[in-house]
């Protein structure tokens, strides 16, 4: 048995496709912030594609030398890259949240961090102190006019898209109150049957507790709030991400467990007093988007939050989700737990091959017999998902998504894969093994008809040159590589999500 065990271990590090150093290459602060024209690039960018691509992610991992316990703890940092006639410009700029000014100007961690970053001074230093630092640095999206930082457990940020200047806290025209949250992952149906077929941004909040809020806010295209609906439901909840279809609101709550006693007394962030409970069931949560809802699935007036369960599990993502007949229809990247975060540990030091990689599973939601079944779609370790902006929410044929270099294990995100979900075919691209990949996104070429008539944007940090690039893949032929490779004079620390609009931003 150990002997196996062994051998196991030793095939694993012989079939790496990456170093490890290379890998932490990409989780440096990038403290400067740029402003220029690209003009280092591979292949050619397609003159069709105008228009600007935002990221966000954490810019800083550590303040004035003192490192953050976890990435998701850094300043946000929102990067620009404007595409206009065949040339591409960029521009980065830190979030300039209250918290950012005042720690900057300290040099030194003035606050405690959900992920475990603390202050200086041990535990007595931390103790008691529950202020959170809003540090935006989730995801960006531009709707209704404004330029928006997201960061779920707060009110968004807005900046200028011309300028990246940051406005202020926003706060929808008095809909949110002072630190109300207003979660980081959105979904933009593209046909609102609620509004007439006009396209519709649809989000939630969670207030996690004994119980636990959630809230829904449904914005139209002038950034108003048309809809905002509180349910509550049972239990502890972190829920990171949610799925739309026409009619309804999808949350899948995990099984976790909140113990807030270490965090109380100054020696764990909240976020590494959530414990994986492998033995309780994922419980699904259905919200109608609007009350009383008359819905071919909703039993004719369907009132309140359904709950359907299924296997235990943990998810951060869902791809998307639909309507057929009378199911709901749900794909989501599945881990089998929650790596926790320990204290003491170091983020960079992660062992990869100890952990159960991400794997893409689809779901049939059943609300008339309240039964859950699964398919496993995809078992190669992938995460971060972008389908057609028209296809939220609708029956879709074709899925991007980032996923390791090797088809079994757990790796950091080196490739990207193309699922065709109804005739099962692959295509794949990897920058292995100096490639590190981020979320990729999906640009529809103008006037397109076919689903993947299009571009895949995404960033990717090449530590042979310790640089990241701009990555244009053509859709349709994703697997012969980048149509263009824009090579950027710096590094951007691995980021987390972001959001194209077809109006072209520059200073
Ligand atoms: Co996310």
């Amino acid at each position: 048995m150990q002997a196996f065990e062994v051998q196991e271990q030793d095939f694993t590090a012989s079939a790496k496709s990456y170093n490890h150093n290379d890998w932490q290459g990409g989780y440096k602060s990038l403290k400067q912030e740029f402003d220029y024209w690209i003009d280092d690039i591979q292949g050619q960018i397609p003159t069709e594609l105008n228009g600007t691509l935002f990221r966000n992610g954490p810019g800083l991992l550590d303040i004035n030398g003192q490192p953050v316990h976890h990435p998701f703890d850094g300043d946000g940092m929102i990067s620009r890259i404007t595409f206009s006639n065949g040339r591409a410009h960029f521009c980065n700029r830190f979030v300039r949240t209250a918290e950012y000014l005042q720690e900057q100007k300290a040099g030194k961690i003035l606050y405690r961090g959900v992920f475990g970053t603390q202050k200086p001074g041990g535990w007595l230093a931390n103790a008691f102190d529950f202020k959170l630092k809003n540090i935006a640095n989730t995801n960006v999206i531009y709707w209704g006019g404004k330029l928006l930082a997201l960061w779920e457990a707060a009110e968004p940020y807005r900046l200028d898209p011309h300028t990246l200047e940051t406005l202020g806290k926003e706060y929808f025209n008095g809909v949110l109150s002072e630190g109300e949250a207003f979660g980081a992952h959105p979904r933009f149906d593209p046909s609102s049957r609620f509004d007439n077929g006009e396209p519709c941004l649809v989000n939630f909040s969670i207030k996690p507790g004994l119980s636990t809020t959630i809230t829904i806010f449904e914005l139209d295209t002038t950034g108003k709030v048309v809809r905002k609906h509180a349910h509550s439901v049972p239990g502890f909840a972190f829920i990171h991400d949610f799925a739309i279809t026409p009619n309804y609101c999808i949350f899948f709550q995990n099984p976790v467990a909140f113990n807030p006693i270490p965090f109380v007394l100054g020696m764990r962030g909240a976020g590494e007093c959530i414990k994986f409970q492998p033995d309780r069931p994922t419980q699904i949560i259905i919200i109608p988007r609007r009350f009383p809802l008359k819905s071919p699935l909703g039993r004719g007036g369907q009132r309140r939050a359904e709950i359907l369960e299924t296997h235990s599990g943990f998810v951060f993502h869902h791809v998307n989700a639909f309507e057929q007949s009378k199911e709901i229809i749900v794909d989501s990247i599945c881990y089998e737990s929650l790596p926790e975060v320990e204290p003491g540990s170091d983020f960079r030091q992660v062992d990869f091959e100890a952990l159960k990689p991400g794997q893409l599973w689809r779901f049939h939601l059943n609300l008339h017999t309240k039964i859950v079944q699964r398919k496993l779609l995809e078992s190669r370790c992938c995460e971060f998902p972008s389908v057609h902006p028209q296809k939220v929410g609708r029956p879709y044929r074709y899925l991007y998504i980032g996923a390791a270099h090797a088809p079994r294990g757990n790796a950091p995100l080196q490739a990207f894969l193309k699922i065709d979900l109804e005739s099962g075919e692959r295509q794949f691209w990897s920058a292995a093994p100096r490639g590190f990949a981020g979320e990729p996104v999906f640009v529809p070429r103008p006037n397109s008809e076919s689903e993947d008539d299009g571009w895949v944007l995404a960033l990717v940090y090449d530590a042979a040159c310790d640089r990241s690039d701009v990555v244009i893949l053509d859709a349709r032929n994703f697997h012969q590589g980048p149509i263009a490779r824009l090579h950027l004079k710096h590094h951007i620390p691995y980021g987390l999500h972001g959001n194209f609009t077809s109006e072209v931003f520059l200073a």
